[in-house]
């Protein structure tokens, strides 16, 4: 076994779509080819993304099925591809590890050419040859599956090692979410001075107030169809002001001209457009993200014209907003408001999301299946159990003495003794999931690896 290798299997199990109406099945798949450029994650939660429901009923057009959706994963690294450390990338991303923290949005490939223009300008998100997480194909024409799955394998090229302070469940949303307000957000200067207005507060929404708070606009407007989300919107994400634009007739004219930027999450394609725009300063700009099944609104020129507005939209984010997202979302505790849901409730749960009942992500946690498997695998080959010192998560920067005094109350526990050689080390997971896959790998002392151990 490789020494960044603690997983072999090619086949996968996750929960399902084999088409657009019939529920998510829990069954088996197989992974993309695994190359050495890839690595493997044991998945700890997933977020629930207005784009998943898209894609499972078919939305945008016919899905590639079977298929498993879920782009905003958190899990444990639990194998590394040979040539990940050697990866010429500024991602970072040679430096995973087996045992690190992270995170995977909503795309997973791109074409990585010197002479594609979006790739070599560092915007991965635009590249032409781009590779969604899920409903996509690798250029070797091998399906790419999401995160609705106990484990996800991909490039690390597009894999972020999460902060130590984001909890698992909330930074799971950051990842497709989070990116997809707060990149166009950047781009489009907020901050000091700004007015931004966020339409429609959903997962996407929600976000979008709380980065622009964490950017330091100056007023943070929340445009919602009903009255509903104000008191979340005011009293808790720290938006300024509340419009509603189908309880109040005169919402348009009464707030026009006072939005320096408008983020738009509306994912119906019957929003008042003309309106939104009316709430635009002179040379404003509009984003939308929201991606509808039908076509946009119609607009006359004069929507346009009269203000010198710009209108654009913008597509998740790159790799470099990724991590400036995840940097900021740590500093300033940018916390997404989620609601935990097990996995075994997946249809249910995506039925609710469909209806609007989020607030403001759902969030699947395998972790809740894992560490019930845990209970059972926790007791090694000599019957120790593993203590609850174990769970604890091992970083990277600690003191070596400590690492190394820890490791040593591991092989204790599992029966090697400390004079085992290096191939019978053992180091128990970072994180629940990992625990699970760990300790159910290395239950036979005498079948320890190096696997892990670093
Ligand atoms: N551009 C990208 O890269 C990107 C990335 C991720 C997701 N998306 C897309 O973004 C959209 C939103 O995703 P999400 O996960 O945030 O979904 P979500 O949680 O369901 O939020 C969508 C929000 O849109 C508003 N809305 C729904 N129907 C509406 C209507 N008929 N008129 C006006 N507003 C309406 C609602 O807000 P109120 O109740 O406040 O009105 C709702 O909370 C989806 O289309 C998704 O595919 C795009
Ligand atoms: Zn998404
Ligand atoms: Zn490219």
């Amino acid at each position: 076994m490789s020494p960044t290798t603690t997983s072999t299997s090619d086949t996968f199990k996750g929960w399902v779509a084999h088409n657009a109406t019939s529920p998510l099945t829990f069954t088996t798949f197989t992974p993309k080819p695994f190359k050495a450029t890839d690595i493997e994650v044991s998945v700890s939660h997933c977020g629930i993304c207005g784009t998943d429901i898209h894609t499972l009923r078919s939305g945008w057009g016919p899905a590639d099925y079977p298929c498993v959706v879920g782009h905003e994963i958190i899990g444990t690294v639990v194998r590394v591809g040979s040539g990940v450390s050697t990866l010429a990338s500024p991602a970072a991303s040679w430096e995973i590890r087996v045992g690190d923290r992270v995170g995977i949005g909503a795309q997973s490939m791109s074409c990585l050419r010197a002479d594609c223009e979006a790739c070599a300008d560092g915007q991965e998100n635009y590249c032409p040859r781009i590779t969604g997480t899920y409903n996509a194909r690798y250029g070797d024409k091998s399906k790419a599956y999401g995160g609705f799955a106990e484990r996800w394998r991909g490039p690390a090229h597009f894999a972020f090692r999460i902060p130590d302070s984001l909890p698992s469940a909330e930074a799971a949303p950051l990842l497709c979410g989070g990116v997809t307000v707060f990149a166009p957000l950047r781009k489009y200067g907020a901050g000091p001075g700004k007015s931004v207005g966020i339409v429609g507060i959903g997962g996407l929404g929600h976000l979008g107030i709380l980065f622009a708070r964490a950017l330091g606009c100056d007023r943070v407007v929340a445009i919602s169809r009903t009255l509903s989300k104000k008191k979340d919107a005011i009293e808790g994400l720290g938006a300024d002001a509340f419009i509603t634009t189908d309880e109040d007739k005169n919402w348009a004219r009464a707030h026009s001209r006072s939005l320096d930027l408008i983020i738009c999450t509306v994912d119906a394609a019957d929003m008042p457009l003309t309106q939104y725009l009316r709430l635009l300063k002179v040379d404003g700009t509009f984003v939308q993200v929201g991606a509808p099944e039908k076509p946009l609104p119609q607009l006359t020129a004069w929507s346009l014209i009269q203000k010198g507005v710009k209108v654009t939209g913008s597509n998740i984010g790159s790799p470099e907003d990724i991590r400036q997202m995840l940097r900021l979302a740590a500093e300033k505790r940018v916390l997404p408001w989620i609601q935990k849901r097990p996995m075994e409730d997946v249809n249910a749960t995506l039925a609710d999301m469909d209806a609007g009942k989020a607030r403001y992500r759902y969030n699947r946690t395998v972790s809740d299946f894992n560490s019930r498997n845990c209970r059972i695998r926790r007791t090694c080959s000599v019957g120790n159990r593993i203590s609850e010192l174990d769970n604890r998560p091992i970083r990277n920067a600690e003191h070596p003495a400590a690492r190394r005094t820890r490791t040593l109350r591991r092989q204790h526990i599992h029966g090697a003794g400390k004079d085992s050689p290096p191939s019978q080390r053992i180091e128990i997971g970072n994180h629940p999931g990992e625990l699970d896959d760990q300790a159910f790998r290395y239950r036979g002392c005498s079948q320890l690896s190096d696997a892990g151990f670093r």
